[in-house]
């Protein structure tokens, strides 16, 4: 199973959802993988030490002669869990593969000897619908969308399905959306209870029944380089966190 976790929109809880979804399912004991391909890099950063990174999913998308294993590193910390880091060269790959005939494709090529290994694959991905998403959206099985709970909560919502399914009708027809998550979600406010009306109308039972609440808990914790379950493992969204991985599981 490989999922990306994608919206072109910043801000909504990807980077958030990728690291602790990654860090619930290994510690189930499911050999789980997080490949980061946003350029921010802040997944790779929560498990890995940055400055035993020479190298990134940069420079296996770029150089074909590359192998993945080369950048994988078992997360510290959290066993059962491995990194393929990114690093801010992805910014500017959008050039180096311009032109390239298998541009979208460069992502499956370099997954698919390590495929076997894992139980998981999970794409962080960045706040665009450019070519490192394109690349994700083809490799991948399945996409999660993060959906914060906000007033524009849906803005941009069209693109992305339009996108999704575009894909789906040449490159990637297996791929499926595994469902909608409402991250940042506050419960006392009347707004997020429109709000969430308003979303279930679009995605319907694609909306995952578990929502992420906003807590200074899972802000603080990428501070910490740690995954919620480790920083604060009873708060709120370390049980939130859990009960998606549930769900996931439940879906597949
Ligand atoms: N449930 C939450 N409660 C509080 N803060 C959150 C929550 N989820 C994410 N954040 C914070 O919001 C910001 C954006 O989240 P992030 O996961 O980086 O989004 P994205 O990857 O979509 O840009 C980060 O500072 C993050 O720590
Ligand atoms: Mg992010």
């Amino acid at each position: 199973m490989i999922l990306a976790i994608t919206n072109q929109k910043g801000g909504v809880g990807k980077t958030t959802t990728a690291i602790n979804l990654s860090a619930a399912l290994a510690s189930k004991g499911l050999r789980t993988l997080l490949i980061d391909l946003d350029p921010q890099a802040n997944s790779s950063m929560s498990f890995l030490d940055k400055h035993a990174l020479p190298r990134s999913m940069y420079d296996v998308l770029v150089d074909r002669s590359a192998s993945i294993r080369e950048i994988i590193r078992p997360a510290e910390k959290v066993p059962n869990l491995s990194v393929a880091p990114s690093s801010i060269a992805l910014a500017k790959i959008e050039s180096k593969l311009l032109g390239e005939i298998d541009s979208h494709y460069r992502l499956k090529d370099v997954i698919e000897p390590i495929i076997q290994e894992f139980d998981f694959i999970v794409l962080d991905t960045p706040p665009t619908l450019g070519i490192i998403t394109v690349n994700a959206l083809v490799a991948s099985t399945h996409v999660m969308i993060p959906i914060q709970s906000s007033y524009f909560a849906l803005e941009g919502t069209d693109d992305l399905l339009e996108t999704i399914d575009k894909i789906k009708q040449r490159a990637n027809p297996q791929l499926q959306i595994l469902g909608a998550v409402i991250t940042l979600h506050d419960k006392r406010t009347l707004l997020s209870r429109d709000i969430v009306d308003q979303i279930r109308r679009v995605f319907g039972d694609k909306l995952f029944e578990t929502m992420i609440t906003k807590s200074v808990r899972l802000e603080e914790s990428p501070a910490y380089k740690e995954s919620i379950f480790t920083f604060a493992p009873r708060s709120s969204g370390a049980y939130e966190y859990y009960k998606l991985s549930e769900e996931v599981l439940s879906r597949v």
